[in-house]
């Protein structure tokens, strides 16, 4: 009875002991990510642009296991601060979350795309993914192991989802996570990426203009659930934890089987 309930404890606080780095935690997927990590135990430093934001949840989450950096993942010095404020506050960095996104303007014809706009895009996406890794790699390293997480997204895998830029960056996302997934193992590091399907987030609400009803009404292919953050935050969990030890190079789309089926070719009859 004794050792039962060790393992049950040990097993609800899954990320005991360990330091994580959240980029875009402030609002949405790293924000819920943040409260599901210190939930399990880990000590979470949120880096954002916004401030007061990323501030009250911190305030929320308890000043002994959340704090707030400004970090904008465009700026290499910024991210370099970020990671060494989150090893010289706890020792160490054990998970580093870049999950920092923007979704760009909604622009459906090419012809009216702005290369400032698929360059800034770009510059968030993938090279505040590039820096991350970079960086938590810098530290992670000498220490001998860590887990790298990207947030990319069904856009990762097909085409038509959003626009040319945040396409283009989500497949760089996943690109970048191979290769440094082939390079950093030796160091006992695994680099990974979560792929969400449309959650109903500050990002996905204002680019396809939509309300929380509206995100929920648009195709699914798993009926009777709702994506949300949590999800997004639970599928993190699974690949910051120890239990995923030997899981690297993945792309885990959380996405009910959206990206693997065209609904309008399809021999199973939808009710
Ligand atoms: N919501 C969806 O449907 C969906 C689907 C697939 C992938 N994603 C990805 O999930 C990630 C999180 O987005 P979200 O949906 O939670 O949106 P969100 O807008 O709620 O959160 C994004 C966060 O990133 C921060 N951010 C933006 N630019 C930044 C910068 N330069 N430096 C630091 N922080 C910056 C924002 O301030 C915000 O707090 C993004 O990478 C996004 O592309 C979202």
């Amino acid at each position: 009875m004794g050792s039962f309930s060790f393992v049950s404890a040990a097993a609800a606080r899954r990320l005991e002991g360990k330091v994580a780095l959240i980029t875009g935690g402030a609002s949405g997927i790293g924000e819920s990510t943040a409260r599901v990590f210190t939930k399990h135990g880990a000590k979470v430093v949120i880096a954002d642009v916004q401030d007061d934001l990323g501030e009250s949840v911190c305030t929320d989450l308890n000043s002994s296991s959340a704090s707030f950096v400004h970090c904008d993942v465009t700026k290499e010095e910024d991210i370099e601060n970020a990671v060494n404020t989150a090893t010289s506050k706890y020792g160490k960095l054990d998970i580093m979350f870049n999950n920092a996104g923007i979704g760009g303007t909604p622009k459906p014809n090419i012809l009216d795309n702005d290369k400032a706009e698929f360059e800034q895009v770009l510059s968030v996406n993938l090279v505040g993914s590039f820096l991350g890794i970079k960086h938590a790699a810098r530290v992670m390293i000498p220490a001998g192991q860590g887990s790298i997480i990207n947030t990319a997204s069904v856009c990762s895998t097909i085409g038509g989802g959003a626009s040319h830029a945040y396409t283009s960056s989500k497949h760089g996302v996943v690109g970048l996570m191979k290769n440094a997934a082939v390079e950093l193992g030796q160091y006992g590091i695994r680099v990974n990426c979560v792929s969400p399907y449309l959650v109903a987030t500050p990002l996905a609400k204002d680019f396809f203009n939509l309300d929380d009803d509206g995100v929920h009404g648009v195709y699914s292919n798993l009926k009777g659930k709702v994506l949300r953050p949590e999800d997004i935050a639970e599928a993190a969990l699974y690949l910051g934890s120890d239990e995923s030890k030997y899981v690297s190079g993945h792309n885990l789309l959380v996405d009910g089987g959206y990206s693997i089926v065209n609904p309008r070719f399809c021999m199973f009859e939808k009710s």
